[in-house]
């Protein structure tokens, strides 16, 4: 058999998101009540998801850790509707079905539809100029919403795989507090989910820093896979990882912030450089990440211990303690603090 036949019969017989459902809700596929809702937290990671292992099934090549944002996340509620077609309504306001958000919404819903629409209203407190990835507290609050729905009473493991299939940092926003999303091994990513790490650690400040709420040059769905298709320096990732890791679970467990703070700033750093490693190169940064970057170096060497993360987007995030809050802000005008701790409501 040549190489193509190969790669021909592995993608005919790739596992599809649906077979992943039906595994799930096996036994439990009934008719929807009259309505469902639920909150889910949006997340930043400390250890980034970056590059998949199979796109279709979201599956990651390496582990990732996050902290949940507390009451900042999308709440949605929804109903079956009378016509084929779903209704969706973000803040109150209806979007068209048209827009890239409900067609990606729509896809979804469709491996649990059986022949009728939705309606989905979501409203969400993650501030949108912020750069906070909406996909995950949306789909994780999306899914957590159909399980009250359809009263499946799936665990939390089986809710982080389905929330998975609509974006992978979505499995983390099932939990609050630190998170660790297991990138498992095997085809069916049954071993793919995340788990709530046993760890509280109230003293530990997350800011968030905006400094551009225009749209991104690209999604980070395709950065990802074009950083892995084509970055020269996608092939030290998954060691870099398994590095950070390492040192942020032992972070974790001594509250070390200065530990924790330089490997997920390193590791976000690291992840910026595998994309700009690719062809086309990306780079979300503005001229404003970089002043901010350096305003952080400068703040450490003058003895505060503040530290950085940054996503597929020019925005910072800012990680300190809280006995450092008021010489943290006031160096970075603008922070808005995320009580982690918090939690929201449905
Ligand atoms: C940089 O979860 O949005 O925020 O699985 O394609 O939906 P898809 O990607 P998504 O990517 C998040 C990337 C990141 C890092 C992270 O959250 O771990």
């Amino acid at each position: 058999m040549n190489v193509s036949r190969v790669a021909w019969r592995r993608k005919e017989c790739a596992l599809k998101k649906s077979d992943v459902v039906e595994e799930l809700l096996d036994g439990r596929r009934r008719a929807p009540g009259a309505s469902g809702t639920a909150f889910a937290p949006a997340n930043i990671a400390l250890c980034k998801y970056w590059g998949k292992r199979d796109d279709e099934l979201n599956l990651p090549m390496t582990s990732s850790l996050s902290l949940s944002l507390g009451a900042l996340g999308a709440t949605t509620e929804i109903a079956p509707c009378d016509g084929p077609a779903d209704r969706v309504w973000l803040n109150g306001e209806a979007l068209s079905g048209e827009s890239p958000f409900v067609r990606r919404l729509t896809a979804y819903l469709d491996l649990y539809r059986s022949g009728h629409g939705y309606d989905v209203h979501t409203v969400s407190t993650v501030p949108v100029a912020a750069g906070l990835a909406s996909s995950a507290s949306g789909f994780a609050a999306l899914v957590l919403a159909l399980n009250e729905l359809y009263g499946w009473e799936l665990d939390r493991k089986a809710l982080s795989i389905l929330a998975r299939l609509g974006s992978g940092s979505a499995s983390r926003s099932v939990f609050d507090g630190f998170v660790e999303w297991h990138a498992g091994a095997r085809d069916d990513g049954m071993d793919s989910y995340a788990e709530r790490l046993d760890v509280s650690w109230p003293e530990l400040r997350l800011g968030l820093l905006a400094l551009s709420s225009a749209e991104k040059p690209v999604g980070s769905r395709d950065a990802m896979k074009n950083t892995r298709d084509t970055g020269a320096l996608y092939a030290a990732w998954p060691e870099k990882v398994a590095g950070d890791l390492v040192e942020i679970r032992g972070a974790l467990r001594d509250k070390d912030v200065e530990r924790l703070g330089r490997a997920a700033e390193s590791n976000a750093l690291t992840m910026h450089a595998t994309m700009l490693s690719g062809w086309p190169p990306i780079l979300y940064w503005l001229p404003e990440s970089v002043q901010t970057l350096q305003a952080v170096w400068a703040a450490r060497k003058e003895g505060v211990p503040v530290y950085c993360t940054m996503d597929a987007g020019p925005n910072v995030k800012l990680l300190f303690l809280d006995e450092d809050r008021s010489r943290v802000t006031e160096r970075f005008e603008g922070l808005q603090l995320v009580e982690t701790n918090r939690k929201g409501s449905a």
